[in-house]
């Protein structure tokens, strides 16, 4: 049992979390020994749909509007008074500025006012750990794919705050990837969900897409030459007067099985290099049934196991925020009041607390 593991087990700390680094506000409050007590989320998809991805001066202002109901609706669901919170964690990066700083400020706000103390949690080390909050749980070390809107990352894992980054993309993000498939095919934002739901229709025959940088030794990812072959492939059908809906469906199918097939083959590197049989995935692409379905079947191939959070917690939640948070103020770890968030946050400069 892992430093954080067995203080978490001994002492008791209830922390509201709070996610608003792009489209969604999100909250939860999480107990280190009861779990998680309640959640919820506000997805502003509806209002980015009609701009085809997020605009941030509107997300900014959303946040505003919805943070604090959120906050207090979470409350009353839970049945706990301001009182009863004893520490609060909120997203200060990687995202967008003045998102994140809606968050920020609200966070330090009430933890001034209710004088407890207020951590800025990574993003990134919220989706890493939010695997954490199922049962069972994966324990330390492993290897975790990372895969989300803004990031692709295959990093070693041997207690929270002990990461080593294997591999990252060259390019763009898988998440990315999706969402400018979707884009290209015109089926609207976020592209991830559009681009697999069709996918289920899609003949897996018909096309067979380049599995990116799988030739080349090391972990690194690339996904843009992916995206430039389906552009093609969809002009390609245009040009033959074949830019139907069936079309559609069978590139949606050869793109997503090309980006399942990668990220495995990547991954079975990493578990190789680095002598580990756990694997974790986490991140908004971590829903993605293809993918998950081509990783179960590595892990049950190599007798391992895999792990990835509820599918409502791949994508951003509040939850992830209040368990990452929670795990660092019990280590001891807050912020003074003259706060910053980082719109840039490298992974590996957070301190091991465990
Ligand atoms: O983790 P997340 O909610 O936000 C970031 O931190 O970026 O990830 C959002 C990304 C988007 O690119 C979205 O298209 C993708 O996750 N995504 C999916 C699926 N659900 C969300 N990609 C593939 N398949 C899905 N089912
Ligand atoms: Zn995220």
């Amino acid at each position: 049992m892992s430093t954080a593991e067995s203080t978490s087990s001994r002492q008791s700390l209830l922390v509201l979390g709070i996610e608003s680094s792009c489209d969604e506000t999100a909250v939860a409050l999480y107990d280190t020994q009861k779990g998680l007590l309640a959640h919820n989320l506000y997805s502003q998809v509806e209002l980015h749909a009609q701009y085809g991805g997020v605009v941030p001066e509107l997300a900014s202002r959303d946040h505003i509007q919805k943070l604090t109901p959120l906050i207090l609706q979470t409350m009353q669901e839970a049945n706990i008074e301001s009182k009863d919170i004893q520490g609060i964690a909120y997203t200060a990066g990687p995202g967008l500025m003045g998102a994140l700083l809606t968050g920020a400020s609200v966070a330090r706000s009430l933890a001034y006012a209710w004088r407890i103390p207020a951590i800025g949690v990574h993003h990134m080390e919220g989706h890493l750990l939010a695997p954490m909050l199922e049962d069972p749980k994966p324990q330390f070390p492993f290897i975790c794919l990372l895969v989300s809107g803004g990031h692709s990352m295959i990093i070693r894992v041997d207690g929270i705050g002990r990461y080593k980054l294997l591999g990252d993309t060259l390019d763009d993000a898988a998440g990315e990837a999706f969402d400018k498939t979707a884009k290209l095919l015109d089926l609207g934002y976020p592209g991830g969900p559009k681009v697999s739901n069709l996918a289920l229709q899609g003949d897996a025959e018909r096309y067979h897409f380049p599995r990116p940088m799988i030739d080349r030794p090391g972990l690194d990812m690339s996904f843009s030459g992916l995206k430039t072959y389906t552009l093609n492939t969809w002009q390609d059908a245009i040009a033959k007067n074949d830019a139907t809906e069936q079309t559609k469906a069978d590139i949606c199918r050869a793109f997503e099985l090309a980006v399942a097939d990668t990220l495995a083959i990547k991954c079975k590197r990493a578990l190789e290099q680095e002598g580990l049989n756990r694997l974790v995935v986490s991140g908004g692409v971590s829903a993605n049934r293809e993918i998950r379905a081509k990783l179960n079947t590595l892990m049950q191939k190599r007798r391992g196991e895999a792990f990835y959070p509820r599918l409502e917690f791949c994508t951003d939640n509040g939850a992830m925020i209040a368990y990452a948070g929670a795990q660092r103020l019990l280590a001891g770890e807050h912020q003074d009041l003259s706060f910053a968030t980082t719109p840039r946050w490298p992974l590996e400069a957070l301190t091991p607390i465990a």
